[in-house]
């Protein structure tokens, strides 16, 4: 079974209270989307592996720590997980991005993917899928299947807000893709939407409504 890493932080909750604010600014709200993301991606780095190297500080020389170069791949779900990736690459300058197109239709909740463009060493990277919601996780269950179809073995999933439907559905599906989440809602209403929620992140971020 995966694990649900829940950001236990006052500076993401006190984020998050801003972004579901209704009446905060399209601009502010992506800002947001962005803080959020690089915060959570200091989570998900924890158990990347370090190696040393020789240094020579003002005082003395030192064997100092530093990333063993372990290759990463982030991957927003467009278009909403496309607000996430500047905040990622804050943090990790040298990931690859590879785009992978889904939209949920309304009626049925269904994900459709429009697009999957990804880099060709995509199977020997980390791959971090960053979408702000997971709602049914349909759409989070759909990318992490066309990232596993090319080859990818270590997969994370990144999230701002999901609800225990959502986090049920990628644990029974994928027992191995642990989920980073900045906080887990209550439930879905009539429509897939999270309640309470941030109403419809792509439309918020885009300022599409
Ligand atoms: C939203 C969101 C997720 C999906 C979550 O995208 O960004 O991708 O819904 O819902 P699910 O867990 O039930 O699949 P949407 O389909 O609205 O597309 P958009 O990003 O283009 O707005
Ligand atoms: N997609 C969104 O953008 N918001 C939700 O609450 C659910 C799915």
């Amino acid at each position: 079974m995966s694990t649900v890493h829940v950001m236990d932080h006052p500076l993401v909750a006190h984020k998050l209270t801003i972004m579901r604010d209704k009446n905060t600014s399209v601009k502010e709200f992506r800002d947001l989307v962005s803080e959020i993301g690089m915060l959570i991606t200091y989570e998900a780095t924890r158990d990347i592996p370090l190696t040393t190297t020789h240094i020579e500080t003002p005082i003395c020389p030192m064997e100092a720590p530093t990333i063993a170069g372990k290759k990463i791949a982030v991957v927003p779900i467009l278009r909403a997980g496309l607000g996430l990736v500047e905040g990622v690459l804050r943090m990790i300058p040298s990931a690859r991005v590879a785009h992978i197109g889904m939209y949920r239709d309304e009626e049925t909740l269904e994900p459709h993917t429009y697009f999957c463009k990804t880099p060709k060493d995509i199977a020997e990277r980390e791959v971090l899928i960053v979408d702000p919601m997971l709602a049914t996780g349909g759409s989070a269950d759909a990318a992490i299947c066309e990232m596993k179809k090319r080859g990818c073995k270590h997969i994370k999933l990144m999230v701002l807000v999901a609800v225990p439907e959502g986090i049920r559905r990628i644990q029974t599906s994928h027992p191995d893709v642990d989920i980073y989440c900045g906080a887990v809602d209550s439930h879905l209403n009539e429509h897939g939407y999270i309640v309470p929620g941030l109403g419809d992140a792509g439309d918020r971020i885009f300022g599409t409504k």
